[in-house]
């Protein structure tokens, strides 16, 4: 059978018949809101290159959150930008941390808000790289010693999920060691298990203040060209315990989202970057692209490609017009 007995063009005459057949759904469920939090009151800070996104004090940061789930969000993900930054990052441990002291108010006020924590370095040493460099490279097992105990203090202080971002080797299995040994066998770890080096990630270093001073990340996170090793990467972190897998960045890695989700059964997660978000805005500034359906575009293909778990900056308008 074929034309004109069968005219695809049918069943999308008009809105009612394309909403009835549509494939993928955007659900807010599916969504996380990352929050950068700082030190202060009363403060919401605009980031240059990130427009309608701010650094948030914690007070601000808990009313940004109420608003966030009366629209049905249900989970965040907390950066935390320090007062001071050296070598080792060892501001990133303390207890009393900026991202510590903000799980221990967020699951005061909320305890049913799912929280979840980047676990790395990068915000909290003065080089901006993810753990102590060594002869001119990050050293990979020092660096996994202070993630798993950054992983620990978040667990300690009330987190519901930990997300490892380094791609350190052998983080996942570390932590998941530290958290069983100390009582939280029960903690979940979201692996940023294919991250990729990617120049999408200059609006979050400036919001973060993580550029690095020197070189680049190169040496650790993956490269552009590699999908195969992203599968290694998958199946490694699986072995070692990762309970969720995420693709890092979302949109020119959507192949590598169908792949994890194919070969593997462990949900995956998407990170929708930074610079997936402000490139949008910024041509939705000049005029040239709309900026509601350009994100409900992106966000639907993310999905479609195979993400269960979407993050994004556009959390909250999207699920503004997803619930109408
Ligand atoms: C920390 C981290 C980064 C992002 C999330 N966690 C930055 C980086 O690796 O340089 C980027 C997120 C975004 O661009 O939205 N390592």
């Amino acid at each position: 059978m074929r034309y004109p007995y069968i005219r695809m063009r049918r069943l999308r005459q008009n809105s009612v018949l394309r909403s009835m057949v549509r494939e993928t759904r955007l659900t807010v469920d599916s969504f996380v809101l990352p929050y950068f939090v700082r030190h202060g009151n009363g403060i919401r800070e605009p980031i240059a290159s990130m427009p309608d996104y701010f650094r948030l004090s914690i007070d601000e940061l808990l009313k940004d959150c109420g608003e966030a789930m009366d629209l049905g969000i249900k989970s965040v993900l907390l950066f935390g930008i320090p007062e001071r930054k050296d070598h080792h990052g060892t501001a990133a441990c303390e207890d009393d941390g900026i991202v510590q002291t903000t799980i221990k108010a967020l699951k005061d006020k909320y305890p049913h808000l799912l929280v979840i924590t980047d676990v790395c370095n990068c915000e909290y040493t003065d080089h901006g790289h993810c753990g102590p460099v060594i002869d001119g490279d990050v050293h990979n097992d020092t660096t996994v010693e202070i993630l798993a105990r950054q992983a620990l203090s978040h667990a300690k202080a009330g987190c519901d999920m930990v997300a490892p971002s380094d791609m350190m080797d052998g983080r996942v299995q570390q932590i998941r060691e530290i958290l069983d040994d100390n009582g939280f066998s029960n903690l979940p770890i979201l692996s940023y298990a294919a991250k990729y080096a990617s120049s999408f990630y200059s609006p979050f270093r400036d919001a973060a203040g993580t550029t690095p001073s020197f070189g680049d990340r190169k040496s650790y996170q993956m490269d552009m060209g590699n999908s195969a090793e992203a599968l290694r990467e998958a199946a490694l972190d699986i072995d070692e315990g990762a309970d969720i897998l995420m693709v890092k960045p979302a949109l020119a890695y959507l192949d590598i989202v169908r792949r994890i989700k194919e070969r593997f059964e462990v949900p995956v997660a998407a990170y929708n970057v930074s610079g997936e978000y402000s490139m949008v805005k910024a041509a939705a500034a000049k005029g040239w692209l709309d900026e509601e359906c350009s994100m409900m575009e992106i966000l639907t293909s993310i999905r479609r490609a195979g993400a269960d778990i979407i993050i994004s900056y556009w959390a909250q308008k999207a699920a503004r017009i997803i619930n109408g």
